[in-house]
């Protein structure tokens, strides 16, 4: 969506920061033993709790309120009795809507002990977010978000996954502006309006190029099988650069 008004930036950004925080508290009580069940159980809570409802599941009747991959799962993983382990690589999607506004957020956690390889990978992918979400601003490029984030990743010798992008968000989980590439892609020729919603979330990679299916519906593995991590911000487009929207309450 494009925001015309005062009220629907403040409606985004309140469901901005419900995301936010449902996403800090599950990411707080991760350990060895807790099941993805109870993990997706404690995001739902945070959100309907603040009068929220999951995204994935409203919109399309996704097996969880929260979408929970770890390792060798890199998106989109159903929570269920999966227990997390010493050592394991965890990533938590949220989404959620309110007042028929939506936003959407992730992070990827390890979970101690943390090999030096997988903190460095988790520390770049959070950079190399930020990296796209610098490129944003009123007027600008959308390949430059792809551009960002491509000269961080090959700088430090890391693969994009370049067959999950990024979208409008706003009034719905995925709208137009759709498949916004956070790898270098020259096709790309769209720029941004004052006011655009849309989500900023690369796919960094110690090897993987793409997304596969797995045998459920859902779940999305890395090819080549490699450790990925990924993060994503809802940010608005704004003459003064990006205003991420879904920032947790200090
Ligand atoms: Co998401
Ligand atoms: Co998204």
């Amino acid at each position: 969506m494009t925001i015309s008004s005062e009220d629907e930036l403040a409606a985004l950004r309140q469901i901005g920061r419900i995301v936010a925080e449902a996403l800090e508290t599950m990411g707080k009580a991760l350990e060895p033993g807790i099941t993805t069940a109870e993990l997706d159980r404690i995001g739902r809570a945070v959100m309907e709790a603040a009068g929220a409802r999951s995204a994935p599941e409203m919109v399309y009747d996704f097996p969880g309120a929260t979408c929970i991959s770890v390792n060798e799962e890199i998106a989109h993983g159903i929570p269920g009795d999966r227990r997390i382990l010493a050592g394991d690589l965890v990533n938590i999607d949220v989404s959620a809507e309110k007042d028929g506004y939506f936003a959407d957020t992730g992070a990827s956690f390890a979970v101690p002990p943390v090999t030096r390889a997988v903190e460095r990978l988790c520390r770049d992918g959070r950079k190399a977010m930020w990296a796209g979400l610098g490129a944003v601003g009123t007027g600008k490029p959308f390949a430059g978000i792809g551009q960002a984030v491509g000269d961080f990743a090959r700088r430090r010798g890391y693969t994009l996954v370049r067959n999950l992008a990024s979208h409008g968000v706003g009034t719905s989980l995925h709208e137009e502006p759709t498949e916004l590439a956070t790898w270098p892609d020259a096709s790309e020729r769209r720029v941004m309006a004052e006011g655009m919603v849309f989500t900023v979330e690369p796919f960094l990679s110690l090897g993987a190029e793409m997304a596969e299916d797995g045998e459920d519906p859902w779940t999305l593995y890395a090819l080549p099988r490699a450790l990925t991590v990924q993060y994503e911000h809802t940010v608005v487009a704004t003459r003064n650069g990006p205003m991420v929207l879904t920032l947790a309450e200090r």
